[in-house]
């Protein structure tokens, strides 16, 4: 009795030595720093409010009014200053150079990335810069050519006449998902598979149940110790699933390491090999240990998944938006019936006569931002923003979602109007201050290159085919859904009908 009493006193009395040690240290940090405001915030566990949110970004909205631009909030142990206009956000990810692009250590990601040994999560180190030097390079040779025409319209020919034999309303999900996964298959892969086959089928499912589990977070990253001792049946599922994932990665690497030719580079995977083989040739150990297995397998890993989801969820949205927007849908139609005309199907080049149809999907991705929240930076000093101080090691998030919808910057701000974009001639403008889908500065988004032609070919060649409808008594509202790091539209069908044959 007398020992259950005193366990039970040591517990509570190291809870409460644990409390008053981090509340003595927040307290510092406020009296040495001029950190921006923010919530009520407990100890350990952050603001209720926003634990409990559907949507982060949209009670980070809330906050701002309140707080302004910059603010503070702490999420578990996750103390965060977040970003929600274009001008903090410019001064933190461009001109203050480097201070913003490290990536704070979150350990769920860590354990995803095999220990941040990709390009996403990597901290910001000489093996995260060598990797992205390479990516960058690999990616423009890929797309000098006019291979990614070839691998779409091989895959249109797939996609289309299905498409065109269903019959009734459907969810397009399917076949958007293959055109933008037959895509980066052959960047990475260089193959090209069809609506059937099996494991197009596994990686889909199992990349969008990880996005829809990891979305309201682990209570491991709440509290790490537990990775040590004990982990969440949430936790081990999604380990197991992404070991799955890194598994087909990991036989597709070996498959071209197996059959590499240095004088037939096919892909972005040959790229790595080749980059690797170089080092080895000018035997250079310290690149060497950058370009182990894991990193190799993690960089491929992150531009075939990163590239997946961001674009199918672009062209869900750009679908389902010009479903429910009949008078835009017919006037992208009339450009590209105009430019392109109906014998042959829509090119990369066809892209700079095509400014109504680029400015639609400028305003699809302003309205249905994919990455509502970015991806968490952090501080590699002392530094400042929005005329606050952000100490060193300090979480930063962009909220890329209010950039979008910020009144000061968008006139009638929920309105999809794609001629925001448009100049006095009907051209593509400049871009517009607050449109950043994109992200900026040394970590923007690293394949932003073939992200805008592999949008525009699929779009522009959906909308030269088919007439798309929502099927009578839809609400043309669009209601997002989930609560993942990707925002998606809430399950929807249409109804699509071959515009040669209207
Ligand atoms: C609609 C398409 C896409 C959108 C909206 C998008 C958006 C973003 C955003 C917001 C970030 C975070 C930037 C930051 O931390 O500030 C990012 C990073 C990244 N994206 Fe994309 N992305 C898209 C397509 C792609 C594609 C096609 C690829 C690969 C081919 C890709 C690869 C990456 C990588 C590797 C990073 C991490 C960069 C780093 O940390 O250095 N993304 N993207």
């Amino acid at each position: 009795m007398l020992y259950s009493v005193l366990s039970a006193l040591n517990v509570q009395t190291v809870l409460i030595g644990l409390l008053v040690v981090l509340v003595v240290y927040k307290l510092r940090q406020r009296w040495k720093y001029n950190v921006p405001p923010g919530p009520f915030c407990w100890p350990l566990i952050g603001s209720y409010e926003v634990i409990q949110a559907k949507f982060l970004h949209e009670i980070f909205v809330k906050y701002s009014k309140k707080y302004g631009p910059v603010f503070t909030v702490s999420v578990g142990p996750y103390h965060m200053v977040v970003l929600n206009d274009i001008n903090s956000v410019t001064e933190a990810l461009v001109k203050s150079k480097s201070d913003f692009a490290d990536r704070p250590l979150v350990h769920s990601a860590h354990m995803l990335t095999e220990g941040s040994k990709d390009i996403i999560f990597a901290k910001y180190t000489p093996t995260w810069k060598l990797h992205r030097k390479i990516s960058v390079k690999a990616l423009r040779q890929y797309l000098a050519g006019n291979r990614l025409e070839e691998v779409l319209h091989a895959s249109m020919n797939i996609c289309l006449p299905l498409m065109a034999k269903e019959n009734g309303a459907f969810n397009p999900e399917n076949y958007i998902d293959l055109m933008v996964f037959n895509i980066l298959n052959a960047v990475c892969f260089g193959e090209s598979v069809e609506l059937d086959d099996p494991e197009f089928m596994r990686f889909m499912k199992l990349s969008k149940k990880i996005n829809e589990m990891t979305g309201n977070g682990f209570v491991e990253d709440m509290f790490p110790i537990m990775c040590k001792i004990w982990t969440t049946h949430k936790y081990r599922t999604i380990h197991n699933m992404n070991n799955e994932l890194i598994s087909i990665i990991k036989r597709k690497f070996e498959e071209h390491e197996e059959t590499f030719n240095i004088d037939n580079v096919r892909d972005f995977t040959d790229s790595l090999i080749l980059a690797r083989k170089e080092a080895e040739q000018e035997e250079k150990a310290e690149i060497l240990s950058q370009l182990s297995d894991t990193h190799l397998r993690q960089t491929v890993f992150n531009i075939f998944s990163a590239g997946i989801e961001t674009s199918t969820v672009t062209l869900g949205f750009a679908v389902r938006y010009m479903a429910g927007l009949p008078e835009i849908q017919s006037k992208v139609q009339e450009e590209i019936d105009r430019v392109v005309g109906k014998d042959r199907l829509p090119t990369v080049k066809d892209r700079e006569n095509l400014s109504y149809t680029e400015a639609t999907l400028h305003e699809v991705m302003r309205l249905g931002t994919a990455v509502p929240l970015g991806i968490p930076h952090s501080t590699i000093c002392d530094t400042r923003v929005g005329g606050y101080d952000v100490p060193k090691d300090t979480m930063v998030m962009i909220n890329h979602w209010a950039l979008h919808n910020d009144p000061n910057y968008w006139k009638d701000v929920k309105k999809f109007d794609p001629t925001r974009y448009l100049d006095e001639n009907g051209k593509l403008g400049m871009k517009p201050e607050s449109w950043l889908p994109f992200s900026a500065g040394r970590r923007g988004c690293l394949g932003e290159s073939v992200a805008k032609p592999e949008l525009h070919l699929i779009f522009a060649t959906l909308m030269q085919k088919f007439k798309i409808t929502l099927p009578e008594g839809t609400n043309p509202e669009i209601e997002l859904c989930g609560s993942g790091a990707i925002a998606i539209p809430a399950p929807y069908k249409v109804i699509v009908k071959e515009r040669n044959l209207l």
